[in-house]
Parts: C-alpha cells; sequence; structure tokens
C-alpha cells in the first residue's frame, strides 16, 4: 500500500519559524518511520502562494507578487532541506502545473453542477483568507487573529458545499478514525452537524490568483487553490509520470487545529464533488505557544528555527520540538528550554552514554563486540520497550514514544553504573561477566538508535556506526541481540557537546 503523507503548504507572506518546522519535523519523522517499516512513502510539502495576505506583503516589500513568492519560498524550501525533511516533492501553488490542474479540477466541480454564482456580502479575514459570519467572531475580531475582519461584497462563484452534509456524516460514521486525536473528529463533526452554507469558490476583487477558467476575471480562492496542491503535485512531481495511481489518496495529512475546518470539512466534499477519493487519516496537532500565545508572526513572539539549528545542532530541535510539547496537545517552548532538554537528556542521558561504552569497549576489548548474549533483565526491557513505541507511533503518539525509548536510555545508564565495567575489568575472573556488559551496551545502544532513527537521524546514524551497526536501521532491527559479534566500535567526538549557554 502507498503512505502517502503530507504536511499544510504554508503561506509566503512571511519567513518560517518554529511552529511551520514543527509540522515539517512530524510528518518527517512520521514518513521515515513508515518508510523504515518498508511502506512505499511519498512525502509532500511545499508553499500556498496566491491571495491578497501575500499579495500585501508583496507590495509592501515593494516586489512583484512573483518575485516576492520566490524569494519566501526559497527561505521555506532552504528550511525542509535544513531540517533534513524527507520530502519527495516541494510543491509551490505558482507552478505552471498546478495552475492548470486547479482549474481542470474546478471544472470537474462545475461539471458536477456543484458550482453557481452569487453576490456575496459579508466578513473576510485576510490573515485566515477565510469567510466569517457574526458568530465565528469574538466580540466582532477574527478568533485566530484578534483583527476586526473587512466587509466584502462582491460577484463570485460559490461551491454548493450545503448539499454535501449527508455524504460528510455519512464518512464520518464509516471511519472512526478520519480525524486523529477524537477531539477533533468531534470538532469537525460538530460543524457538518451545526449545517453548511455553501462557500466562495471565486474572488473577484483580487488578481494574484490562479484565473477562474469560465471567467478570467476573477481567481480562485486562495484556499480552494491550496487544497488542491495535494492532488495535483502527484502529477507533475516527476517529469513525464502521473504519480496518481500509485499514491492516491493521501494516507495522512498532517496539520494543525487553526485549519482542521478547511482540511476535514471542505476539502473531502472538494474531493467528492470531483469525483476524487477522500484521504485516509487526518493527524492534527497542537500550537506551539510562548508564553500561552499561539506563536506566530502577526503576533511577534516567533522563535527562530534556524537559530536553533546553528546553536544545537538540527537533532536537537527535532528531539526538542516532539519531546517537550505533547503531541497533539498545546505547549509552550522557549530557548532555554531547549537548552536544559539538550544539555540534559541528550547530552547527559544519550551523548555521554555512547562515549563511556565506546570507550570502554576500546578499552577492554580493542574496539570489538565481544562474544556474548545481551543481559536477560535489559534485553526483556528492550523488547517492551520497543513494542511499546511501536503502539505509540501506530496511534500517532509521537511524544510518548520517545518517553517509551528515554526509559531505554535510562535503564541503560543503570545499567551501566551497577555493573561497573570499570570494576570487573580490574577481576580477570569476570571476563565473561564484563563481556556481557560491554555487548549489552552496544547493542542496547543499537536498539535505541533504531528506534530513534526517524526521530534524530543524524546522531542515530552516528550511534549506529559508533557501535559497529551502520547499515541496519529497518524497524525489525528492534529486537535485542543482532550486533555482530566482533562489530568495530568507535566515536570520532561527543554527539551532542556541552553547551553552556541559550542563544537568546
Ligand atoms: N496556507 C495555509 C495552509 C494551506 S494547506 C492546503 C496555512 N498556512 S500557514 O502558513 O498559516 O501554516 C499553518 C500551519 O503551520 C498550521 O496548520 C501548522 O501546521 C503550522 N503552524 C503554524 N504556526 C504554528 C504554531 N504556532 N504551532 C503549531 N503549528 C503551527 O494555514
Amino acid at each position: 500500500m502507498s503512505s502517502y503523507v503530507t504536511t499544510p503548504i504554508y503561506y509566503v507572506n512571511a519567513n518560517p519559524h518554529l511552529g511551520h518546522a514543527y509540522t515539517t519535523i512530524a510528518a518527517d519523522v512520521w514518513a521515515r518511520h513508515r518508510r523504515q517499516r518498508g511502506e512505499d512513502v511519498f512525502f509532500l510539502t511545499g508553499t500556498d502562494e496566491h491571495g491578497s495576505k501575500v499579495a500585501r506583503s508583496a507590495a509592501a516589500a515593494g516586489l512583484s507578487p512573483k518575485e516576492f513568492c520566490d524569494l519566501i519560498a526559497g527561505v521555506f524550501r532552504s528550511l525542509a532541506a535544513d531540517l533534513h525533511a524527507t520530502n519527495d516533492f516541494f510543491i509551490r501553488t505558482s507552478d505552471p502545473e498546478h495552475e492548470v490542474f486547479v482549474q481542470r479540477f474546478v471544472e470537474r466541480m462545475k461539471a458536477a453542477g456543484d458550482v453557481y454564482e452569487a453576490l456575496y456580502a459579508g466578513l473576510y479575514c485576510t490573515g485566515c483568507e477565510a469567510f466569517y459570519t457574526e458568530d465565528d467572531l469574538n466580540d466582532g475580531l477574527c478568533p485566530q487573529h484578534g483583527t476586526r475582519p473587512e466587509w466584502l461584497e462582491e460577484r463570485n462563484w460559490f461551491f454548493r458545499l450545503s448539499a454535501y452534509g449527508e455524504r460528510l456524516r455519512a464518512l464520518y460514521a464509516e471511519r472512526p478514525d478520519y480525524v486523529l486525536p477524537r477531539t477533533r473528529y468531534n470538532e469537525a463533526l460538530a460543524f457538518i452537524d451545526g449545517g453548511l452554507q455553501d462557500i466562495s469558490l471565486s474572488r473577484s476583487s483580487i488578481e494574484w490568483g490562479v484565473p477562474v477558467p469560465w471567467d478570467p476575471d476573477q481567481v480562485i480562492y486562495v484556499w480552494i487553490d491550496a487544497l488542491i496542491n495535494y492532488a495535483s503535485a502527484l502529477t507533475y512531481a516527476r517529469p513525464g509520470e502521473d504519480l496518481t495511481a500509485q499514491h492516491w489518496p493521501p494516507r495522512w495529512q498532517v496539520l494543525a487545529k487553526d485549519i482542521l475546518k478547511f482540511h476535514a470539512v471542505i476539502w473531502p466534499a472538494m474531493l467528492m464533488s470531483a469525483g476524487y477519493a477522500v484521504p485516509e487519516q487526518l493527524l492534527i496537532h497542537g500550537y506551539l505557544t510562548v508564553r500561552d500565545a499561539k506563536m506566530s508572526k502577526s503576533v511577534g513572539n516567533v522563535l527562530d528555527p534556524f537559530l536553533v539549528i546553528n546553536t544545537y545542532g538540527l537533532d536537537a530541535l527535532r528531539f526538542y520540538v516532539l519531546k517537550d510539547v505533547r503531541f497533539g496537545s498545546d505547549g509552550d517552548v522557549s530557548y532555554e528550554r531547549v537548552h536544559d532538554r539538550y544539555n540534559h537528556e541528550l547530552a547527559n542521558d544519550l551523548g555521554n552514554l555512547v562515549s563511556r561504552t565506546v570507550a570502554m569497549v576500546g578499552r577492554y576489548r580493542s574496539g570489538a563486540a565481544p562474544a556474548a548474549a545481551p543481559d536477560a533483565a535489559v534485553r526483556d526491557l528492550l523488547v517492551a520497550v520497543g513494542a511499546r513505541v511501536a503502539d505509540h507511533l501506530d496511534r500517532f503518539e509521537l511524544t510518548e514514544a520517545l518517553e517509551a525509548t528515554w526509559e531505554a536510555v535510562r535503564a541503560l545508564n543503570r545499567f551501566v553504573e551497577e555493573r561497573a565495567p570499570w570494576k570487573l575489568a580490574k577481576d580477570p575472573a569476570a571476563a565473561a561477566e564484563l563481556d556481557v556488559a560491554l555487548y549489552t551496551l552496544l547493542d542496547g545502544l543499537r536498539v535505541i538508535a533504531v528506534l530513534l532513527a526517524a526521530f534524530i537521524p543524524d546522531a542515530a546514524r552516528s550511534i549506529l556506526i559508533a557501535v559497529g551497526a551502520e547499515t541496519a536501521s529497518g524497524w525489525e532491527e528492534i529486537a535485542p541481540g543482532r550486533l555482530p559479534v566482533g562489530a568495530a566500535s568507535r566515536l570520532d567526538g561527543p554527539l551532542f557537546p556541552r553547551i553552556d549557554a541559550p542563544p537568546a
């Protein structure tokens, strides 16, 4: 089965912040994990470039929309690369292939009888690029941005979303895990049960967008244009090939709760209208917050992912965001917390364990894994941890998976202290016991590296090289005792050098 994984495509109105990095990291962990399990993964991310929000930022920067988009899309693309995201393609909605596909898609919706022309008179928040009713607002202000929406009156093409209530309800009834976690499923279902209004499919007062094919004075509403990226990308990601048959529908779409309604209600209805299968599952996470406010460019409380990467390294960033904030919930982040977790968990718990182990194997066994079986208690613990990590991952519980893995890290640290190989090494009668201790440590680190490979890929690879098991990182390798006897261990420097002070 194909495992098509997507992130939202990010607006290019401003540079990326840690919130954008967060979703890309989570989806990448997921893509890597599924590859570890032998699946045929296609992983997509990219940028959302049309609409008034981007057009206004471009004007403010004194650039044409396209010039401005090229610039910021470049920053998002390099963020994905710097995060070592293993995306198979990076889509931009200004790609000509996407634009043509969007036109064909809305024509299919029109041919299905779901598109009609009418006058829109109502509220619009440019920050959200969303139409609101008075009931949606808090004291007349946008619930996301706290700003006053604009009054719009324009001739639009509409999508008959109201016709899809029954089919959406049937979808939700058939698939109790269509949206995870369950609270988000309930929230989406409540939207549907609350009664669906038709929505605008086009905008007539802006120019930066994809022309409506049958009415080129209007452009397609940016959200309709953006959602279609998940389908368009497959048609041109590989020149001369159409990957739709191989990968459609997406198996997992990762996004935060801010854009739930678009993905959980409007998007499946659009797909039903145009005659496409709907995605298998939407995985919804919470917000990274700073002093309890959602991190966002408009609030100005952003953490810079590039700064964290430059100070602590990429793996520290990937580890931090998934370990510190329970995936699915909101959670506060700060440079101080990155710093603490880096020094305690990565440098102390894991990095030191690797250095000590490799040093002892070098000193006492000339750097070769001794012939021994792993200690039975450690082996049992690793088997249990491996099973729990797999279960957590199956439920997309990324933080719990890391927590379970850290139980193994702490257990190995206790094991070194209890066995004290440096004492055993002084007693010739304890040679066999020393073999067991060292083999258990090397092999245990190998298992931990495989469990962590999707989360902190570079460090995991360094650990596998350090214990002499470089090539083996498939999921079946979490079984203890697979380290070949004689495997050569080596380490060039500390995995996570200590860092004295946070960057800001
Ligand atoms: N362009 C739309 C999405 C179109 S998808 C067809 C958009 N873009 S966005 O730039 O605002 O990105 C929103 C997404 O970025 C969120 O759903 C989430 O994945 C991520 N995040 C942005 N800020 C975030 C936090 N502070 N915390 C967690 N995720 C954050 O909406």
